[in-house]
C-alpha cells in the first residue's frame, strides 16, 4: 500500500491499521534522513503549507514547521492572538484568504471539538488536525505508538495505560484509537470525576489507583492536568491529585518488571510525574519529541502525494 485511506488527516477514528503501518515506514525513511548532517530533502518544494494555530503549542507547532522545512516545503504561520480573528472573522473566512494566496495544505490547532473535520468539508484544501480541543490529536499518538515500537519492538500484545485526566484529553482519545488498531491493549487511571462515564465502550480497562495500574502495564502514559479546559473543580487541590496519581520513583520501585514511561507534554514536574522519573532512564518523553519530526513529515509526505486523488 503507497496512499492513504484518507486525503485529510482529521483523527485515528478512521484511519486504519495499514494506513497507520504505511505512516510508521515512511517515518522511518525520515528518521533516517533526520540522523544525517543535511536533514533536508526536496520532496515538497512545490507544496506551501499554513499552520493556523487557534491555541497555545510548543512542541506540535515547531514540529510541523520543522517537519515542513525539512521537506522544503514553503511555509507560513498564522497565530489567532494576531490575527484578525478578533475583529470578528470566520474561520472558514480566514482559512479561505490564506488559501487565495496559494496554500495548498492547513495544519491547524483548534479549541472546538470537530473544527477540522468542519473545515475539510469547507474549503479546497488538505487538512490536518494538530489537536481540536478535547477531541482527537492524532499526529500526537501517532509520534506515542511510534516511539513504543521503537522501544518496544512492536505494539501487538503490549499493555499501555493512560494516567491522568482522561475526559479532556484529546491525546487520551487518539492514543485509545491507534494502539488498538496495532493491537495493544490499553487502559486509563485516574480519579473517576476525569474518566468519561462510557470508557469502557471502547474497549479500555479502567483503573483507579495507580499502583494497580503499574502492576498491569508495559508502558505508562503520564497525562498533564487540563486546568484550561477545566469549568468546575474535579479533585479537592493538584496537591491531593498528585498525592494519589502523580507518577514517583517509589512506585516504579514496587514492580518487578521494567515499565516505560511516556509524556506528550508539557510536563508538570512533581505534579502528573517526579523529576526523578521524568529525566530517569525509563523516560522516553524528549525521544517522542524527536519522533514527533519524521512522523509529521511522514503524514505531510503521504498526503501532498495524493492531493488529487
Ligand atoms: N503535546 C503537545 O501537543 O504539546 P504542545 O501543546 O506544546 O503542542
Amino acid at each position: 500500500m503507497t496512499r492513504l485511506s484518507s486525503n485529510h488527516l482529521l483523527g485515528l477514528k478512521n484511519l486504519t491499521a495499514e494506513d497507520v503501518q504505511l505512516i510508521f515506514e515512511t517515518a522511518d525513511n525520515f528518521k533516517a534522513v533526520l540522523n544525517r548532517p543535511i536533514k533536508k530533502v526536496p520532496s515538497l518544494r512545490d507544496i506551501t503549507i499554513a499552520n493556523v494555530f487557534f491555541e497555545n503549542s510548543t512542541r506540535t507547532k515547531i514540529s510541523f514547521e520543522l517537519a515542513e522545512k525539512r521537506l522544503s516545503a514553503d511555509v507560513v504561520n498564522f497565530s489567532s492572538s494576531s490575527s484578525s480573528v478578533s475583529k470578528g472573522e470566520t474561520l472558514i473566512d480566514t482559512v479561505n484568504n490564506i488559501l487565495s494566496m496559494k496554500v495548498d495544505m492547513v495544519v491547524m490547532r483548534h479549541p472546538a471539538p470537530g473544527a477540522a473535520l468542519f473545515l475539510s468539508k469547507n474549503v479546497d484544501a488538505q487538512i490536518i488536525n494538530a489537536g481540536d480541543g478535547t477531541h482527537e490529536h492524532p499526529t500526537q499518538a501517532l509520534l506515542d505508538a511510534y516511539s513504543i515500537r521503537e522501544k518496544l519492538g512492536s505494539l501487538e500484545g503490549k499493555k499501555v495505560v493512560i494516567v491522568g485526566d482522561i475526559l479532556h484529553s484529546r491525546v487520551a482519545l487518539s492514543n485509545i484509537y491507534c494502539l488498538q488498531k496495532l493491537g495493544a491493549h490499553v487502559a486509563v487511571c485516574g480519579p473517576p470525576t476525569l474518566i468519561p462515564k462510557h470508557i469502557a465502550a471502547l474497549g479500555v480497562q479502567v483503573f483507579y489507583k495507580l499502583q494497580d495500574a503499574l502492576d498491569w502495564c508495559d508502558v505508562a502514559n503520564m497525562l498533564r492536568i487540563q486546568m484550561e479546559r477545566q469549568e468546575t473543580k474535579y479533585f479537592p487541590s493538584l496537591r491531593e491529585y498528585s498525592m494519589q496519581y502523580g507518577l514517583t520513583m517509589e512506585h516504579i520501585n514496587k514492580l518487578s518488571k521494567e515499565i516505560t514511561v511516556m509524556h506528550p507534554g508539557p510536563i508538570n514536574r512533581g505534579v502528573e510525574i517526579s523529576s526523578e522519573v521524568a529525566d530517569s532512564e525509563q523516560s522516553i518523553i524528549l525521544n517522542q519529541v524527536e519522533n514527533g519530526v519524521a512522523i509529521r513529515m511522514a503524514v505531510l509526505y503521504l498526503l501532498a502525494g495524493q492531493k488529487e486523488g
